[in-house]
């Protein structure tokens, strides 16, 4: 932790401490505790960080296929003890970073490297379905970062970040001692195992023409595949929008489409930030997160219909100072029930445990609705933690705890 505290990252750098690579580090509560932060500290995090991912697979939907007795091992074990982040702006200085890394910590007893995951920044910025991702993101009251929709008010640090003022005017419950807790956070990893194949296949099958697979695959984000938002361009793909990082978030839905007819109440991105559509904004507010997905894999070649048996999806992380109302709501409330959209069995069309049998997708439309049935899992979970991001004083108070 020591050696760490040096070449973390904090929000006054402008370049990394760590050279070429930009290092973030986060630990599950089982690390904390081999540690040796002392009971009583342990105590005082949230009960659902206590218990781990994998202890709260019912409530995250991850069942069946995505249960954590099929994870990827070490995921989901007590032995995943700390989460090493190092991103580069390339595999040649990463691969020379992690190098170092490497001969650091093979000089220390009872550090071993059990599980690594490649991912990379795709060079069109699609994830492997073919959309378009990383455009709508929350402003950060204080950061001095601009959002990425000017009709959204930005919110209140203490959101995302522990020891600071959150949107109902309170903090969100702090780890004590205090310079452990404040200005931490929590980090929530997934690996989401992405079916391309079967992605496209339904499409297909559930299409007469080319133009209508793309609507549909829209439909269901709620953006085309450039990023353009049917909010703001209902009936084709428009690239130029979809690029344009001032325009192709300015949306909200209730006074232009109040049910659905451009972007389905049901779409990705509609359950994931249903903006205005639940009238009081504050409520919104409450389920927003920081998050960012990285692929990993190679991609699925353009026209292939069939799985080709390679794995591939995304890193998912999510980051926010309540993992309860903001993760875990988002997970079980949002993305597998569909209640808060007036469709109490559907699920979210992409990243939902749909089960190919019950499962259904709502498409609002003139005359009569579309209703897209039998809707497989395209998402399945291949392990994940929950940890939690120490700011640099909490780094150096682990280094010094006497164990
Ligand atoms: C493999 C699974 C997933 C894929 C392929 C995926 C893909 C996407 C894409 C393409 C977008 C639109 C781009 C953007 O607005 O930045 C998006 C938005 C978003 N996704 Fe996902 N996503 C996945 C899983 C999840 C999960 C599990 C969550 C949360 C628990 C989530 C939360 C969000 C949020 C909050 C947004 C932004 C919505 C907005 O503000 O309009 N996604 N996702």
């Amino acid at each position: 932790m020591r050696r760490l505290s040096t070449i973390v990252a904090s929000v006054g750098h402008d370049t990394s401490p760590a050279g070429s690579a930009w290092v973030s580090v986060a630990l599950s509560f089982q690390g904390l505790k081999a540690l040796g932060v002392p009971q009583e500290s342990l105590n005082s995090f949230p009960p659902e960080f206590q218990q781990g991912m994998a202890a709260r697979a019912k409530e995250l939907g991850d069942t069946g296929e995505s249960a954590p007795e099929k994870w990827e091992k070490p995921l989901g074990t007590p032995d995943v003890h700390i989460a090493l982040i190092a991103l580069s702006p390339n595999i040649q200085q990463l691969e020379s970073e992690l190098d170092r890394a490497r001969k650091t910590y093979q000089e220390l007893n009872g550090i071993k490297a059990i599980w690594r995951q490649d991912c990379y920044a795709s060079a069109n910025g699609k994830e492997p379905f073919g959309f378009r991702d990383g455009i709508s993101h929350p402003a950060v009251e204080g950061s001095e970062i601009p959002g990425t929709n000017p009709r959204e008010q930005p919110l209140k640090a203490g959101e995302f970040v522990l020891g600071y003022k959150d949107e109902i005017g309170g903090y969100a419950p702090m780890p004590q001692p205090e310079i452990l807790g404040r200005n931490g956070t929590y980090v929530v990893f997934r690996k989401l195992h992405q079916r391309v194949a079967a992605f496209r296949k339904y499409l297909k099958a559930n299409s007469s023409r080319p133009e209508e697979e793309e609507l549909l695959g829209a439909k269901m984000m709620g953006r085309w595949s450039s990023g353009a938002p049917l909010a703001l361009c209902p009936q084709h793909d428009d690239p130029e929008l979809g690029a344009d990082p001032k325009r192709n978030n300015d949306f909200l839905f209730k006074d232009t489409d109040p049910k659905g007819f451009l972007t389905p109440l049901g779409s990705h991105i509609r359950r994931m930030n249903p903006r205005d559509t639940l009238g009081d904004r504050t409520i919104v507010n409450l389920h927003r997160m920081i998050r960012r997905g990285t692929n990993y894999g190679p991609p699925l070649r353009e026209g292939v219909l069939e799985d080709d048996g390679v794995d591939r999806g995304l890193m998912f992380a999510f980051v926010g100072a309540h993992l309860r109302r903001q993760f875990e709501f988002v997970q079980s409330e949002w993305v597998n029930d569909g209640l808060f959209v007036g469709a109490k069995d559907e699920k979210d069309p992409i990243a939902g445990a749909n089960d190919e049998v019950e499962s259904r997708f709502t498409v609002p439309r003139h005359p009569v609705r579309r209703c897209l049935l039998n809707l497989p899992r395209f998402v399945v979970t291949r392990g994940g933690e929950y940890c939690f991001m120490p700011g640099i004083r909490a780094i150096r108070w682990l280094a010094e705890l006497n164990t």
